[in-house]
């Protein structure tokens, strides 16, 4: 099945001239799904073996912990400042106007741990980059990304050199 076929492009959302990709129509349609996920299982998979897998909130959610659970692996939540409940170190990044802090609690991975970072999309590449520094600020080791879809025209991958980066559709 062509996956991109079933991404909705909804134009001038969340404001004009924005193009958005609509995961939603994936998501709902329980073979497409099923599809993505196991295409991005492969990507993650091809990276070799590693102890757990990342995602940020919140639709790095919904990819990074079926994934996981696939391969028989941890998930560990990246969270919006003041959400997660024990002790945590945050990395502020850039927004459009002013900045936001993304966290981690402390003990989510361990020392050494090689980590798999997985979310929806890969835009300017800020995002994973802060998701980046929060792993490796715990002493782990980020192994491979992966992304269900890549905006190749914004250059993202520029942030991420170094990294091995994987995507399933690219636009
Ligand atoms: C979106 C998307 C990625 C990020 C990509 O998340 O889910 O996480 O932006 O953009 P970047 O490469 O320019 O950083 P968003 O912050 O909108 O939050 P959400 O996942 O909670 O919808
Ligand atoms: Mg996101």
């Amino acid at each position: 099945m062509d996956l991109k076929s079933k991404l909705r492009e909804v134009p001038d959302f969340p404001k004009e001239g924005i193009n958005f990709i609509d995961i939603t129509t994936v998501l709902q349609d329980a073979e497409a799904l099923k599809q993505c996920i196991d295409q991005m299982t492969q990507e993650v998979k091809s990276f070799g073996d590693f102890d757990m897998i990342v995602g940020p909130e919140s639709r790095g959610f919904i990819f990074g912990t079926p994934i996981a659970y696939t391969l028989g692996k941890g998930f560990a939540p990246i969270r919006k400042k003041g959400k997660l409940p024990y002790k945590t170190i945050g990395v502020e990044y850039e927004l459009e106007y002013g900045t936001d802090t993304l966290e981690m609690h402390i003990d989510a991975i361990k020392k050494g741990d090689k980590v798999v970072i997985v979310d929806d999309l890969l835009a300017t590449g800020g995002t994973t980059q802060s998701n980046i520094k929060l792993v490796e600020q715990l002493g782990g080791e980020v192994v491979g990304i992966v992304y269900f879809i890549e905006l190749s025209f914004l250059n993202g991958r520029e942030k991420l050199k170094g990294y091995e980066v994987k995507s399933i559709v690219q636009y």
